[in-house]
């Protein structure tokens, strides 16, 4: 790991955060933009953003729609952020896109390198209740949430061992 870019060998997903840090709507806005930035198939950007400050009213409503596997960490992060995917691509005469699951996370990757830059670490996670949250939200039919990235300050150590990883023989076939 030692070669590449800092953001990628720094980072990792933290499941403890510091509460008295406080993410500022302009850099909110800084995160969304860099989603907004991504790549996707025919510039479809089948994506929708949904962002909850700890300490807003729709953060106290989502807590609830947690897993109780996340319910124990996730609401301490700063910062919550819904990722729905568009299945379906307004504007265009697809009935789905095909891509749109690859576009979402490849924006949802592009917010959460922006946030290393920014000294914010993420973890992504898939542990909620989908249909509570969809009906909490009013998405529309044919969008999906697809996962949450919680984001903030790690109130704990880097993990020096435990990250494991197939080997580079396995991934890439030469
Ligand atoms: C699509 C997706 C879903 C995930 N779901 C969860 C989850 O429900 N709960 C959780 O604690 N972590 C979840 N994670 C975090 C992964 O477990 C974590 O990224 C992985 O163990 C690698 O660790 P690292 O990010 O620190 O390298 C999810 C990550 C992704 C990308």
């Amino acid at each position: 790991m030692t070669d590449l870019a800092e953001t990628l060998r720094e980072r990792w997903s933290p499941t403890a955060w510091d509460v008295d840090h406080v993410l500022e709507p302009h850099d909110v806005e800084r995160l969304v933009e860099a989603a907004r930035w991504s790549p996707s198939a025919g510039n479809s950007q089948p994506w929708t953003f949904v962002t909850a400050r700890r300490g807003d009213a729709l953060h106290g409503r989502l807590i609830p729609l947690l897993a109780p596997s996340a319910r124990r960490w996730a609401p301490d992060a700063s910062l919550l952020v819904v990722n729905v995917c568009h299945r379906y691509v307004e504007g265009t005469d697809w009935d789905s896109s095909e891509f749109a699951e690859y576009d979402l996370g490849q924006s949802v990757a592009h917010l959460t390198l922006q946030a290393m830059s920014m000294g914010l670490f993420s973890r992504q996670f898939r542990a909620f209740d989908r249909d509570g949250i969809e009906r909490e939200l009013g998405v529309p039919a044919h969008w999906v949430v697809m996962t949450i990235t919680a984001i903030g300050r790690p109130a704990q150590e880097a993990p020096l061992e435990g990250r494991v990883r197939r080997s580079l023989d396995d991934v890439w076939w030469r």
